[in-house]
């Protein structure tokens, strides 16, 4: 009647320990201490024999499921703690970046351009667009270039052996007359854009770079409108310590034309005074003419200016080649 008696305590006890084993040594140990050769519940199997035998078959069938019960349960708590066993110790933080190479970047030249369109997006203006196979009509005779000009000389322009006269444009100024001959004023447009002229690849020049020209017209535009905003460009792009001043100079489509210089730490760095950095002027007349804009009611300005020569001394890069090289190690700087 004792043995009885002692078998739902044994198991309960044996159930509790498995139970909360807290890994798979502290389960194999529970397991050893009960259903081993010297545990406690085979020692209760083993007194069996000394039942009479009207309690033996009672006792045998509880003994057998409680021992059913027991290898669930210990089956069940080790595959727990294997799987516990196989987690990473420490929590994962699944918010780390992942091992993945790291991600390209846009090119310098790219992101100049983008520092430039913004500035001047705050202030009105958007971005237009034109071909670089262009015709000698929108490069040169509607900006009123003489057919005489240099510029037009087969030793400076990449012509195409076709016969309606076409060229890779040399200048981004072309697109001032597509836009014109396309909407009416007034005209607030930037126009980043690759240009191509015949010159040998050294430190300073390559026969194809890049240009961003501007464009403005409305009714009493002034050269202070034009000073004031290359001022405010030129101090978003080069730093809040730039002046810049205007030069007289030629150019055939404003009247009057400057050269823009400026001046600001980097220039001092490369030990000068002033750098020269753009073309610029009051859109000429006969350019209003070409285009049909009364020249008497529309008045505006215009500029040009290169994008390598502003990505070169912001990030002080001596050789314009450097751009066209796509070396990672230089583009990896940017
Ligand atoms: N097209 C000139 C060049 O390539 C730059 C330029 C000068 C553009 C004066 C203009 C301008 O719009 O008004 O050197």
């Amino acid at each position: 009647m004792s043995l009885l008696n002692e078998i739902e305590p044994l198991k309960q006890a044996a159930l509790a320990e498995l139970k909360s084993a807290a890994d798979l040594a502290a389960l194999d140990q529970a397991k050893g201490a009960y259903v081993g050769p010297n545990g406690k519940f085979t020692a209760l199997m083993k007194q069996l024999g000394t039942l009479s035998k009207e309690e033996r078959p009672a006792a045998g069938k509880l003994i057998n499921q409680a021992k059913v019960e027991l290898e669930t349960a210990l089956a069940e708590r080790r595959s727990e703690l294997e799987l516990k066993a196989a987690l990473p110790k420490e929590p994962t933080d699944f918010t780390l970046p992942g091992r993945r190479r790291p991600l390209g970047k846009l090119h310098p030249l790219t992101q100049v351009t983008e520092d430039i369109i913004r500035s001047f997006r705050k202030i009105g203006f958007v971005v237009a667009d034109g071909p670089e196979i262009e015709d000698e009509y929108h490069c040169f005779d509607a900006l009123n270039t003489p057919a005489d000009h240099p510029a037009r000389d087969l030793q400076d322009t990449f012509y195409l052996n076709t016969t309606d006269k076409q060229l890779l444009r040399t200048h981004t100024s072309s697109v001032q007359i597509r836009v014109m001959k396309k909407q009416q004023p007034p005209v607030r447009i930037i126009v980043p854009g690759r240009v191509y002229r015949r010159d040998n690849a050294d430190a300073t020049h390559n026969p194809t770079f890049h240009q961003i020209e501007g464009l403005y017209v409305d009714k009493n535009v002034t050269v202070g409108d034009l000073k004031g905003t290359v001022e405010f460009v030129f101090r978003e792009l080069l730093g809040k310590d730039t002046k810049i001043r205007f030069r007289p100079h030629y150019f055939s489509y404003t009247e009057p034309s400057f050269e823009i210089d400026f001046q600001n730490a980097l220039v001092k760095k490369l030990g000068k005074d002033w750098l020269e950095i753009a073309g610029c002027g009051m859109v000429h007349p006969q350019v209003f003419e070409n285009v049909n804009y009364d020249p008497e009611v529309w008045t505006g300005w215009a500029f040009g200016f290169g994008i390598e020569r502003i990505a070169m001394i912001r990030y002080g890069i001596n050789d314009i080649r450097l751009f066209y090289e796509n070396d990672v190690r230089f583009l990896r700087q940017f």
